[in-house]
């Protein structure tokens, strides 16, 4: 494997500031640490986020990952001036983040308004090793003359969520005049976070310490010669608890020792134990595409280092947060999108984390069973935004419209359920990918179950059919409407698989299979008409259509709103984003190739991709129907979505979603990677740019590397498998490869073909 590539920041701007400290988060799955730079800027918003740390502010406010005390900020003082790029004169300047070992670096040289340059490196990790560690490093060289510096720096904890402040100042204390720590409790008294650092500086520093005003700092001021690095080391040991079982001082004391401990291995210890781990890590997971843009490695480079920043592996009651821990945009609520765009990706390369991700909405099944009592429905309907425990967050109302003055109400809560079918598919699809049946007869049943149950109690009967009314499919411009394609063949889908399952496992009582059997006889789904559109849902193709190129134009900032109401924009032919053609990407098995094309063909001129959720779906659809140019630039569109030019299209947090989809695009659009009928599939179409594309796959336990090219496919598996290759059942093991077109076996490995798939 070749190593990871780096993300740079190619220029400082004020402009696109939060851009990159979104992009340039370093975090480890337990906490993300924006990429803002260590001196303060009005328009940076600083941000360190743990994984399920919830809370909500105050009455009429939303439970919200809280933003927690700053670490990263220094105030740096060089001959009495301040240091600020925003003054003075960039000499050079280079940054980056290193996906290969987590370490965001910046070299910089500035000229200070009153003269002298300066050199100022700093470089900053949070650990893939210990989770609660986060260390940095700032080093400064004055380059022409002897020079006085001061460095502040410490727990900043004026820092809140836009306005909302979740934390009270329960402690702080400087320990041996080495070590400070603050203790912070959430307002409703339920979690503690312990923050502690070490700071120092090498020379003949004088040092004193304040705590004043929510900021307890170290002061460190010297004098240096020229050309003398001086280099100052901040290492952070940031713990949080609910289930405190000693004093707070105790466990306090605890965290001063894990940090201690630290210390004494310094910052390039510390460094090379994550670099090491991150390297492991990396071996089993990197997608390597060799392709005349470079920029499709970097953006595949970039997915999975995120992939891995977001994921909270070591906490099964947290889940992923639609802005990963890079920002509080959508505050950190837990969406569709981690089932459907981000757990495949730990499905097929460490399966336990999936299952991890899976047992979070287990541990939520009480929730949502009583969301759906509260509805006058049975089984659970799980929440649309969720956070730590399980119950509906979604704000109820969203942005002001600011041509009518209103605030415009979020149905998402009310009527946006296909998200407990997606539930139901990700089970399904964990099963089929590992067997495990200890998860599949115990949590995934019960998933299965009581998603089902939901669907069986929410169908109506009309003319002795049964239909699913008064839902809002994946597109969300299309509200309030009756038998929406993509939810009953969703919902369709739960109940066949639960019954399936409940059969299979003997464990459905006779009331539940005679209701599933039921439901499955008597639900109606729409229909495709003669051209194979199948209709979005039973009002959808008799409204009107406009033109919507200059909304397409600007995709992803939902300027529609800004001309119509949603009111308006629900009457008209109008896509937010992938809904139908969602459908074909989720169930292929369940439509033709000549289908799947008709629907893309009619429904894309009908999206604006105003979600980050969709282009990339197109992208999948076009390249599974043998489109593979089509489906590269929606791949490539999908990965600009936050890698873009667009200044500040993540200024709140990367699209965990759209990030998710670079790994779906390469391994399920162009090598064509597919579940049907619980069987592996691989139909590859490459991109006319990309010549070559290796990615490993853990599938049933087996250990899979493949490498495809033009003229053939290599595959190397640990054990035995059937699957089928481009319509050919074949069993690998050991290293085969296959040549086109025929796909002949022509190396040491075993790869039988046995016949054409149907
Ligand atoms: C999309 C949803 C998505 C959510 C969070 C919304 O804009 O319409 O499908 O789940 O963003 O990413």
């Amino acid at each position: 494997m070749t190593k990871p590539v780096t993300l740079t920041d190619p220029i400082f701007s004020l402009q696109s500031l939060d851009k990159y400290a979104s992009l340039m988060t370093t975090g480890n799955g337990y906490m993300g640490i924006r990429g803002s730079h260590e001196e303060a800027y009005t328009r940076q918003t600083r941000g360190m986020y743990l994984a399920g740390l919830y809370h909500q502010a105050g009455k009429g406010e939303i439970n919200e990952l809280v933003n927690l005390p700053d670490v990263v900020g220094m105030e740096i003082t060089l001959n009495g001036e301040l240091f600020s790029l925003q003054s003075g004169v960039i000499e050079s300047w280079h940054r980056e983040l290193d996906f290969a070992s987590g370490e965001l670096r910046r070299t910089v040289v500035w000229r200070a308004p009153h003269g002298g340059r300066f050199a100022i490196e700093s470089r900053r990790f949070a650990s893939v090793e210990k989770l609660p560690l986060f260390a940095m490093e700032m080093a400064i060289t004055p380059l022409d003359a002897d020079a006085t510096l001061s460095i502040s720096t410490g727990i900043d904890a004026t820092l809140t969520n836009h306005g909302r402040q979740h934390l009270d100042e329960t402690q702080v204390r400087v320990f041996g005049q080495q070590y400070l720590q603050g203790i912070y409790t959430t307002q409703n008294g339920r979690s503690d976070i312990a923050i502690s650092s070490y700071c120092q500086v090498d020379g003949d520093v004088q040092r004193c310490f304040t705590a004043k005003e929510r900021r307890l700092l170290q002061h460190n001021s010297l004098a240096v010669t020229a050309g003398q690095r001086v280099t100052l080391r901040k290492i952070c040991w940031i713990a949080w608890t609910s289930e405190r079982s000693v004093s707070l001082e105790t466990w306090g004391q605890q965290s001063l020792q894990e940090l201690e401990a630290c210390v004494q291995q310094g910052y390039d210890g510390l460094l090379a134990g994550s670099a090491a781990n991150w390297h492991v890590w990396w071996q089993s997971r990197r997608v390597q595409v060799t392709s005349s843009d470079s920029m499709d490695q970097r953006a595949l480079d970039f997915a999975l280092y995120h992939l891995r920043a977001m994921t909270p592996v070591h906490d099964e009651r947290s889940s992923i947060a639609a802005k990963g821990l890079t920002g509080e945009g959508y505050k950190g609520h837990v969406f569709w999108d981690t089932e459907v765009f981000l757990l495949p990706f730990h499905m097929f390369t460490e399966p336990k984390i999936a299952r991890s991700l899976l047992r979070y909405r287990w541990h939520n099944l009480p929730g949502a069973q009583e969301k759906a009592r509260r509805n006058g429905w049975q089984g659970a309907l799980f929440p649309w935004e969720s956070a730590r425990s399980g119950e509906e967050e979604t704000p109820e109302f969203a942005a002001i419209n600011i041509r009518t003055g209103l605030r415009q109400k979020v149905a998402s809560a009310q009527a946006e359920h296909h998200l407990v079918a997606d539930i139901a598919w990700a089970v399904v699809n964990y099963w089929h990918a590992t067997g495990d049946m200890a998860f599949m007869s115990h949590e995934g049943m019960a998933l299965l179950l009581e998603t089902a149950k939901f669907w069986i109690s929410r169908a109506v009967e009309v003319n002795n059919r049964l239909e699913i009314h008064d839902v809002i499919g994946p597109d969300e411009y299309t509200e309030h409407v009756n038998n929406n394609a993509f939810t009953s063949y969703m919902a369709y889908y739960n109940v066949e698989q639960a019954l399936w399952f409940a059969r299979f496992l003997q464990c459905g009582d006779e009331a539940f299979i005679h209701r599933a059997e039921h439901f499955l006889q008597h639900l109606w789904r729409p229909e495709a008409q003669q051209d194979g559109v199948l209709p979005q849902d039973d009002s959808f193709l008799s409204k009107p259509v406009i033109d919507l190129s200059q909304y397409k134009a600007k995709a992803g900032k939902q300027t529609i709103l800004l001309d119509y109401s949603r009111a308006e924009v629900n009457e008209m032919q109008i896509l937010k984003q992938a809904d139908v053609v969602m459908l074909t990407y989720m169930l292929p098995w369940a439509f033709s190739p000549q289908a799947c094309l008709a629907n893309l063909c009619f429904y894309e001129p009908r999206t604006i991709h105003d979600s980050s959720l969709s282009k990339s779906i197109h992208g999948i659809v076009a390249a599974r129907c043998g489109e593979s140019e089509q489906g590269y630039r929606f791949w490539r569109e999908g990965a600009q979505i936050d890698l873009g030019d667009d200044p500040h299209g993540c200024d709140d947090g990367i699209h965990a979603a759209a990030t998710g989809a670079v790994w779906l695009g390469a391994i399920q659009g162009f090598a064509g990677v597919s579940v049907r009928d619980g069987e592996l599939h691989l139909d590859p179409s490459l991109p006319d740019r990309w010549q070559n594309l290796t990615f490993p796959l853990r599938w049933q336990g087996s250990d899979m590397l493949f490498t495809i090219t033009a003229a053939e496919i290599q595959i190397t598996s640990s054990a035995a498998v059937g699957m089928w290759v481009n319509g050919k059942k074949t069993i690998v093991q050991g290293e085969c490869v296959l040549k086109k077109p025929e796909f002949i076996l022509s190396t040491n490995g075993t790869a039988t073909t046995q016949g054409d798939a149907e």
